[in-house]
């Protein structure tokens, strides 16, 4: 079986050799138009003049448009019809797009798009969240609460309380490849569209949208895209429409990439929050109620802000079972870019939220953390988990009399952490080690060294339920070769890897039977965004059953007893190749076409009162992270990092390990040095690798070991498989503790560390705790 197997990703060596073709690799016709978007200089206000005959007279311009010139409001918004492509008079952030420049070449559209000259009545612009929440700035339905038990008489009543706050930074996707499409008009005024995207089907709407023009007029192709991580879910939209506007318009292709620094300025990043916590507990340091508040700047129109903001909510809890829990969550907007998806879509700084408070408490007490995190653990392990070895519980805690119901009432019957945690936990010597660290703190003055191990439990299906669909379209040709498609998109995660395999399983042959194909709204329609880790569960489930449909013809079209296997087909006591069993269908008229459509069972929620079954099941894993810490400089290093991770049976081990490599690097980045800062006037300075500092190789932890938890998902997925794209993201949280925890070993008081945890912060925090608060 292919299954199961560690395959290189399909396209490592086109990756490598630079022979992989990407959106602005696509050769276009002579006559291509090239475009480029004239931004805003303030971030609040109202445009009161705009000369653009600088713009028209520019070397190259062949069109220049704006607001009152499109053919309607090319609405760029996946979400409630806020976002016009261009702004009108009224300004919302600065670097929002006001006009659109056509040209002849990619930097004559992109030099003259800096000649609009643009006069503003400036207004005070709300860009942080103090501002935002004095302002009262909030989206419709904000603050959305979710409570249950009485959080506020548990925390009073509980034998310990803390309160505190944690600020958390957003994040720039720094996807290797920017935004890019181009736009090649059809006859009769239909349009194909190759977009860097997430979501085909999505570009195809909002094209269709923008042109008044039927869904069944645009195509949309994307073949693979170099990194999306949810940058590229509702983000490209804005060039998808512009180019199809100007193709319409000129009956000429159009092609449209940001420049790096246009990326930056223009497009959302992950959601910044500030949590802050009330907690209740007793001497061991179990939770008895705990009140959470989230906020969470969405940036100048609302994109995917809700169900981001829902799922840090779901994922308030992470691991841990709170007998009383309440929650609020408030959306606000500002005058800054319309924060996005990012890996983890709100769950990492959900989670966050209530490490923080796993950490906190175990300072309070001056307990181990992990001793802390474990006996907060949920019950409900599917197998053998040790709980021998925990303290029982207290007598009298309300609540249900097994802890395995989330604050959102889903029940938890394969909680593997007790399990994972104790094995990790062993594996990398947890505990000589913290001991080694103690020992490394009290005999060195100006180096401090800390250690964390956390654990992540993160909930896998959309959580709005329409979207858990999928469809695929298998053709099996006469000579045996075989064809894939399906809805999902390839970003580099190495999905269509697995899907082929998935495919090459059922007809029992090699890789090489399969033939990858781009992603194609014209061939499979109505597909949801590659996101919330779905992509092999839905799309591998859909291909598998499409390959069966056709299997089973051939099946009964062969013979009495007939075997797919070991690349040839048995067929009554004899093999035949597959080749000569697809002649044979062909020639007895038997389609070897079919589709596949799969839905996730199980699932029902209510967003409003945050109740229901939103997830078919969760992933889980565990980090620990030992760091080391300049208390001179705050200059920082990730000594070590040991991570278990849960990917079921996995499709593909090899391919899933990277997964939690990039993961755990993606997230140690998202809380160390990856910040963020707008100034005074809401421009963004830090637009670009120069001011903005993504992880590089020789930030990875010098000894880097990671290793998959070997379990059979308990939910039918496919081949009992576990999604894997975002989980790993938040074993980054395990930095920011050892980080914390090495800061504390300089001093006094638990560590007031917000993230992104720079060298500045660690420096202020060490002074800190010396001075002894
Ligand atoms: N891995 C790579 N190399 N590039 C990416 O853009 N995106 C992440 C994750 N892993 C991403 C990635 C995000 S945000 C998601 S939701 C999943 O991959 C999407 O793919 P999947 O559903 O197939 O796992
Ligand atoms: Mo991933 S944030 O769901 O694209």
């Amino acid at each position: 079986m292919s299954v199961a197997r560690s395959l290189p990703h399909d396209a490592a060596r086109l990756h490598v050799t630079g022979a992989a073709r990407y959106v602005d690799d696509i050769p276009v016709p002579a006559d291509c138009l090239h475009l480029a978007f004239g931004l805003s200089q303030i971030a609040c206000g109202r445009i009161t003049s705009i000369n653009l005959d600088a713009v028209r007279a520019a070397p190259g311009v062949v069109g220049v448009w704006l607001a009152n010139d499109l053919p309607s409001d090319c609405d760029c918004s996946p979400s409630v019809h806020d976002e016009p492509m261009l702004a009108g008079d009224q300004i919302s952030y600065l670097g929002q797009p006001i006009f659109l420049v056509a040209a002849t070449s990619h930097l004559a559209a992109r030099r003259a798009a800096t000649l609009g000259e643009i006069t503003y009545d400036e207004a005070p612009a709300l860009l942080t969240i103090d501002e935002a929440l004095a302002a009262s700035s909030q989206f419709d339905g904000s603050p959305r609460i979710w409570s249950k038990g009485d959080a506020n008489q548990a925390i009073a009543s509980a034998q310990h309380q803390i309160e505190g706050e944690i600020e958390m930074g957003g994040q720039e996707h720094f996807y290797l490849e920017g935004q890019a499409a181009l736009v090649m008009p059809q006859e009769n005024g239909d349009m194909v569209v190759h977009s860097s995207t997430q979501h085909p089907s999505e570009i195809q709407h909002k094209v269709a949208h923008a042109l008044h023009l039927p869904m069944h007029s645009v195509r949309v192709e994307i073949r693979r895209m170099g990194g999306g991580f949810g940058g590229k879910e509702s983000q490209g939209n804005a060039l998808a429409i512009a180019c199809a506007v100007v193709a319409a318009a000129t009956g000429q292709p159009a092609k449209m990439r940001y420049d790096r620094d246009d990326d930056f300025m223009i497009t959302g990043k992950r959601h910044d929050f500030r949590i802050s916590y009330r907690v209740g507990f007793d001497e061991t340091g179990r939770l008895t109620g705990l009140a959470f508040r989230q906020y969470t700047r969405c940036g100048w129109a609302q994109d995917l802000s809700f169900p981001v903001a829902d799922r840090a909510m779901l994922h308030a809890d992470n691991a841990y079972f709170v007998p009383a829990m309440s929650i609020e969550s408030h959306r606000l907007r500002t005058n800054t870019q319309s924060a996005t998806a990012f890996r983890g879509f709100g769950g990492p700084q959900g989670m966050l939220g209530m490490e923080r408070v796993m950490d906190h408490i175990a300072a309070e007490l001056g307990l181990d953390p992990l001793q802390v995190r474990r006996v907060n653990f949920y019950e409900g392990g599917g197998l053998s988990a040790p709980r021998s070895a925990m303290p029982s519980p207290p007598e009298g805690i309300s609540g249900p009399k097994k802890r395995n119901e989330t604050h959102y009432g889903q029940q938890i019957d394969d909680f593997d952490l007790d399990e994972m945690v104790a094995q990790l936990a062993e594996g990398c010597d947890y505990a000589a080690r913290r001991q080694r660290v103690a020992d490394w703190n009290a005999a060195n003055p100006v180096l401090k060294r800390g250690i964390a191990l956390t654990p992540v439990k993160f909930g896998i299906s959309f959580t709005l339920t329409h979207l858990n669909q999928a469809g695929a379209l298998v053709h099996v040709y006469q000579d045996g070769s075989i064809q894939l498609n399906h809805g999902g998109t390839e970003m580099g995660q190495g999905l269509f890897q697995k899907v082929a395999q998935v495919a090459a399983s059922v007809f029992g042959q090699p890789m090489e039977a399969i033939r990858i194909t781009a992603t194609d709204t014209g061939k499979v329609p109505n597909t949801s965004a590659t996101a919330a880790s779905s992509g092999s569960d839905l799309n591998g489930m859909a291909v598998k059953l499409a390959c069966e449909t056709i299997r089973s013809r051939m099946e009964a079209h062969l013979g009495d007893e007939v075997r797919f296997e070991d690349g040839v087909v048995f067929v009554d006591g004899k093999d035949i190749s597959f080749a000569e069993a697809a002649k044979r269908c062909y020639e007895g008229r038997v389609s070897l076409s079919a589709t596949g459509f799969y839905k996730t069972p199980k699932l029902s929620w209510d967003p409003i009162a945050g109740q229901g079954r939103p997830f078919f099941y969760f992933a889980y894993g565990a980090a620990c992270s030992e760091v080391v810490i300049d208390t001179l400089t705050g200059e920082n290093r990730i000594l070590r990092c040991d991570i278990l991770h849960d990917a079921g049976a996995s499709l593909n081990p090899a391919l899933d390990i990277g997964q939690v490599e990039g993961g755990f690097v993606q997230g140690a980045g998202w809380l160390t040095t990856e910040e963020l800062v707008w100034d005074a006037k809401g421009r963004l300075r830090t637009h670009a690798p120069s001011t903005y500092k993504i992880p590089a190789c020789s930030d990875r932890p010098d000894i880097f070991n990671v290793a998959l938890w070997d379990r059979a998902n308990g939910e039918e997925t496919i081949y009992r498989s576990k999604a894997v794209g975002e989980p790993p993201f938040m074993h980054g949280i395990s930095v920011l503790m050892a980080l914390s925890d090495a800061v504390a070993s300089c001093g006094s008081g638990y560590p007031d560390l917000h993230a992104p945890a720079t060298a500045e912060r660690i420096l202020g925090a060490v002074q800190k705790v010396r001075d002894g608060h």
